[in-house]
């Protein structure tokens, strides 16, 4: 043989070893391919299976699709990793593995593909804006906007002297309800008494475009003194029937609310497996916030301008305290999520409002990828049309500010000193959160510096 021969049949012999090798990976290819066909099939008279046993066991209607597709995609994983047999062998398939995988089924909600998102944040951290993300998703979605304005009005004074721990219990059970869309829970809250299910008094009802559909829009009886409750049509009081109707109908529900002060009293409501809870914890820098809200509510914050003008803060004073309440309050929740206990594994995203003013539709994916929600066209069309400057015909930019620009303002109306009495209030809160302290009014107000560290969460 010439040496040309040898060559060529080693060309040969590789060539079908090559073809060996190829048809081994299509025969696992097709092996795996049946085998979740008849997973796929198995699982649909599984489901069809335990759909008939729970609506024997259970009153509420629910769907065991999701776990039994869970389950199927669990099988193929193990059966892939088996044929492989390359990253893992199966008799070195440890038992603790097992169990983080049973364990993260465990986690899956007999909603029936139903998302719930409740988004919390405290005043001024841009909550209504990220709202809208959810708001304006579609038909889909039923949003609901701070709905816990009744409970709170109606129980504060008597909360108070409780020490709060009966306010969030209400709290978590009125979610609940609206979760499940069943208002009756907030209806003991709403002042006047609704007649008959139907109110004129929901607060910022035209905050919910799903409030103001055709559908849940009763006729206008009375005359012009009648408050119209929507921006796009002439709608009468509200029908909570209607508005639960429409509720159900509805793939995924978002409520927002500035009014839940600590995660961990929610442990029931996303455990409930009728939900499928996702919680998105909405912070911002407590300087920022505290500017913001000096200028918005600046009756309720004389002190502070007071303090501000001779720069003397007395730390002892009800509102520092007030402050420190709030900044330890956020933090506890944001330690609690990220700490990932088992009962929010996979449920919690913490979003800080400057990297949404900087990378608002980034931010908007993330958070719908996180909800399971597919992303909407009608949110992106929100979203570039609130976030963007838009350019004129004539090429001149409208006064339409930039929201990172925006998000900056503050550090050129916070007086120094009260940035530093922020900094010594909430500094563990500040830190944990990426946002950096400054030590002389030069720095606060030059915009150069960023006071922003770059911070994965989750
Ligand atoms: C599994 O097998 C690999 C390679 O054989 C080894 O490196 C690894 O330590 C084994 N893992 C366990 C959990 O036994
Ligand atoms: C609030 O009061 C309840 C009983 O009234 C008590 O069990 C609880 O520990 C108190 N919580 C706090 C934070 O003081
Ligand atoms: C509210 O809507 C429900 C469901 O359509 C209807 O039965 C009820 O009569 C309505 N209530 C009023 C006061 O119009
Ligand atoms: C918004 O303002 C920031 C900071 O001034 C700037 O870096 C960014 O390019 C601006 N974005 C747009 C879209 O104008
Ligand atoms: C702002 O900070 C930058 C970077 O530290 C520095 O170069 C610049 O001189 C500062 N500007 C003023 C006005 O202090």
């Amino acid at each position: 043989m010439t040496s040309y021969d040898q060559q060529n049949n080693t060309v040969e012999l590789t060539l079908q070893r090559e073809d060996l090798r190829m048809k081994t990976k299509y025969a696992i290819v097709f092996i795996c391919i049946v085998a979740l066909v008849i997973i796929e099939k198995e699982s649909n008279i599984l489901s069809r299976v335990s759909d008939r046993l729970i609506q024997r066991q259970m009153p509420q209607q629910q769907d065991f699709s999701n776990i039994t597709q869970k389950g199927s995609l669990m099988a193929l994983k193990m059966l892939l990793s088996r044929l492989s047999g390359t990253k893992r062998d199966s008799s070195n398939y440890s038992e603790e593995e097992e169990e983080e995988q049973l364990d993260d089924s465990g986690t899956y909600s007999y909603a029936g593909g139903h998302k719930h998102v409740l988004l919390l944040a405290t005043t001024r951290t841009g909550s209504s804006f990220v709202g809208e993300f959810f708001n304006q998703h579609g038909e889909n979605m039923f949003y609901l906007f701070e709905p816990l304005w009744h409970v709170e009005r109606m129980l504060t004074p008597a909360a108070e002297a409780n020490n709060g721990t009966v306010l969030s219990g209400i709290y978590r059970d009125v979610l609940q309800g609206l979760f499940l869309c069943d208002f009756s829970p907030l209806e003991k809250f709403i002042s006047p008494s609704p007649q008959d299910h139907v109110t004129p008094s929901l607060f910022r009802r035209e905050s919910s475009l799903s409030l103001c559909e055709e559908r849940v829009c009763s006729p206008v009886i009375r005359d012009v003194f009648e408050r119209y409750h929507c921006k796009s049509r002439r709608c009468g009081p509200l029908n909570l029937t209607l508005a639960s109707e429409s509720c159900l109908s509805k793939q995924h529900h978002a409520i927002k609310t500035v009014r839940v002060h600590q995660l961990d009293t929610l442990q029931p409501l996303v455990e409930d497996p009728r939900l499928d809870i996702k919680v998105i914890q909405l912070v911002r820098d407590p300087r920022a916030i505290l500017a913001s809200r000096m200028v918005a509510f600046s009756s309720k914050y004389h002190t502070w301008k007071a303090w501000a003008q001779n720069g003397q803060v007395p730390e002892d004073d009800e509102e520092v305290k007030r402050l420190k309440g709030n900044c330890d309050h956020i933090r506890m929740s944001a330690e609690v999520g990220l700490s990932q206990p088992h009962w929010l594994r996979n449920r919690y995203m913490l979003v800080r409002y400057e990297d949404i003013a900087l990378y608002p539709m980034q931010k908007a994916e993330e958070m719908y990828k996180f909800a399971g929600i597919p992303f909407s066209s009608l949110a992106r069309e929100w979203i570039l049309r609130n976030t963007q400057t838009t350019q004129k015909a004539s090429g001149i930019y409208s006064t339409q500010k930039n929201s990172s620009e925006q998000a900056e303002k503050w550090r050129f109306t916070i007086p120094f000193t009260l940035a530093q009495v922020v900094q010594r209030v909430c500094g563990p809160t500040m830190k944990l959160f990426g946002y950096r302290f400054v030590n002389d009014e030069m720095t606060l107000t030059n915009k150069s510096i960023s006071l922003l560290e770059e911070r994965l969460f989750n």
